[in-house]
């Protein structure tokens, strides 16, 4: 079976969805509904499913958004490979404010969210290998692309995955360094393990819109705000240029 995409936009990340909405579905799932009405979209003549994470209105905090139900819909209409969008403050300095890092490794330090479909309730009990939790093979692609169209991008990096939806203190900030987390945000669990658990491929494009809590010196909503532009406009980039590549040597 062929790849069918899906991309799932995070704050200020609504996809540049240039091409033209052919469908448009409201689905429901034994998890509840998701974020939005599923839209798919003809990018390069081919579709592509679109869902904001934080719903149409971007109402839903990242504690709250039911990825067992964004998911599971994405899965039920033949979804095969979800990009996701994920803002994040940066720890260090390995890429720019206003650029993008595709991460290879997480820590989750949620709580509380439904994190498994495959608990044995709706679904059997499976423990999930979950060693390498994004797709090698999209990051690659991903990489590619951004290389394609001569866009800097860091390749790899620890994603830590906090609960949201306050930022962290400075010294949350100076543990999660000592864990090795590069990156920071709060909707990229337990999208990345949901997403395993129904066999897709997933990988993460992180937005990088601040220096995390304590590592800058200015204020961070203002730099959240000033870089949220630059960063999305880079997504949008190397989204246009994953699309193009992925379908023409599909042919
Ligand atoms: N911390 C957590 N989540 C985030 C941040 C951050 O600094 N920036 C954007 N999302």
């Amino acid at each position: 079976m062929s790849a069918r995409f899906a991309v799932i936009g995070g704050t200020g990340t609504g996809v540049n969805t240039q091409g033209e909405l052919v469908d448009e579905q409201v689905v429901d799932t034994p998890f509840g509904a998701p974020s939005a009405p599923l839209r798919q979209f003809l990018i390069d003549g081919r579709p592509v499913w679109f869902l904001p994470r934080h719903g149409d209105g971007h109402q839903i905090a990242p504690h709250l958004v039911n990825y067992a139900a964004n998911l599971t819909a994405l899965h039920d209409v033949g979804v095969t490979h979800v990009i996701a969008l994920n803002a994040v403050g940066i720890i260090g300095r390995r890429a720019p404010v206003g650029g993008l890092l595709i991460p290879n490794q997480i820590i989750d330090y949620t709580w509380g969210r439904r994190h498994t479909v495959r608990d044995g309730d709706v679904a059997v009990l499976d423990h999930i290998d979950f060693t390498e939790p994004y797709s090698e093979e999209l990051r690659g692609q991903l990489l590619a692309a951004a290389q394609a169209v001569g866009l800097e991008v860091a390749d790899g990096g620890v994603y830590g995955a906090t609960q949201g939806p306050r930022l962290e203190t400075a010294a949350e900030v100076a543990r999660l360094a000592r864990d090795g987390v590069e990156v920071i945000g709060m909707t990229g669990m337990p999208e990345a393990s949901i997403a395993r658990e129904l066999d897709l491929s997933y990988a993460c494009i992180a937005l990088i819109v601040n220096e995390a809590a304590g590592q800058g010196e200015g204020d961070i909503h203002a730099q959240l705000h000033a870089a949220m532009d630059q960063a999305r406009s880079a997504a949008n980039l190397l989204l246009a240029s994953f699309f193009e590549t992925i379908f023409e040597s599909k042919g």
